[in-house]
């Protein structure tokens, strides 16, 4: 069984600005973690209004391909905090659609320093952190794409899958330490973005949830339970599991 030394519990969250990210973070929060909220551009609003509704969350500015300043995160947290009790790390992008020898070096390194290098960076210094204090749960954001192919995603698919290799091989490493290692890996989850889409083209719609067998699209909320659930002591028994979340896409 996991068990924290401290009454307040801290969990990471990248890519916490909007979308799946946002969900997950405003979940930890509510269920009682210190909450640091790290994104490329610092959300500031985003953990306010966390905060205003009676949570704890802090915002932060990382950009996860830069190993230094995630270094400097992690050491920031715990100088600030105390302990590091589970993170997710879920900032990606993807790269633009185009068939695999079309992308450019540029964009294939851009996505791999964020997707693949960025859940690296993360996943390290929370392990030497998580050692010290004797334990904690990591999440790592994977996708559909990470156990499936995807038309005109190479780079970004294949940093998907990396992330369920590297999620399995740390578990593997770690487990004995009292480190859990999973991943979540959403399907089609109806973010902002994906609305505004839908806002402005309503037939996609229709052609995005054609393929999922559960007939809709997925909530980041939906995510959310999944990542809080990976991290809690009811899952303590669960190392190295890529989770599914995605109405049966991946396996219909
Ligand atoms: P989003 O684009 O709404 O949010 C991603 C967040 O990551 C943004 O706030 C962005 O600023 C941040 N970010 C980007 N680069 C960063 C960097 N270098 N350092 C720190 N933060 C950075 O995306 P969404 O949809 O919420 O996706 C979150 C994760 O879920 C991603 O890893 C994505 O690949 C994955 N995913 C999303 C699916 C979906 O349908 N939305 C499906 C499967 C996986």
């Amino acid at each position: 069984m996991e068990t924290h030394s401290c009454n307040k519990r801290v969990a990471l969250v990248t890519g916490a600005a909007k979308g799946i990210g946002l969900a997950c973070a405003e979940a930890f929060a509510k269920a009682g973690y210190i909450t640091v909220m790290a994104d490329i551009e610092k959300p500031v609003g985003q953990a306010e209004n966390l905060d205003l509704k009676g949570y704890h969350a802090v915002a932060w500015q990382c950009d996860v391909s830069d190993t230094e300043a995630v270094r400097d995160m992690i050491d920031g947290i715990v100088a600030e905090y105390g302990r590091l009790d589970a993170a997710h790390n879920n900032a990606g992008i993807q790269t633009p659609q185009r068939p695999m020898a079309e992308i450019t070096d540029k964009e294939f390194q851009r996505t791999i320093d964020v997707d693949f290098k960025g859940v690296w960076n993360c996943m390290k210094y929370e392990i030497k952190q998580m050692l010290k204090q004797g334990g904690g749960a990591i999440v790592n954001t994977s996708s559909q794409g990470g156990v499936t192919g995807f038309p005109g995603q190479a780079a970004y698919i294949a940093c998907k899958h990396a992330v369920i290799g590297l999620t399995r091989t740390a578990a593997i490493d770690y487990s004995s330490k009292g480190i859990r290692i999973n991943a979540v890996c959403p399907g089609v989850i109806l973010t902002p973005m994906a609305k505004e889409l839908i806002a402005r083209n309503p037939s996609l719609e229709t052609e995005l949830i054609r393929d999922i067998p559960a007939g809709r699209m997925g909530l980041p909320s939906e995510i959310a339970e999944a990542v809080l659930w990976l991290c809690s002591p009811g899952a303590s028994f669960v190392h190295g599991h890529a989770l599914l979340v995605d109405g049966a896409f991946s396996i219909h």
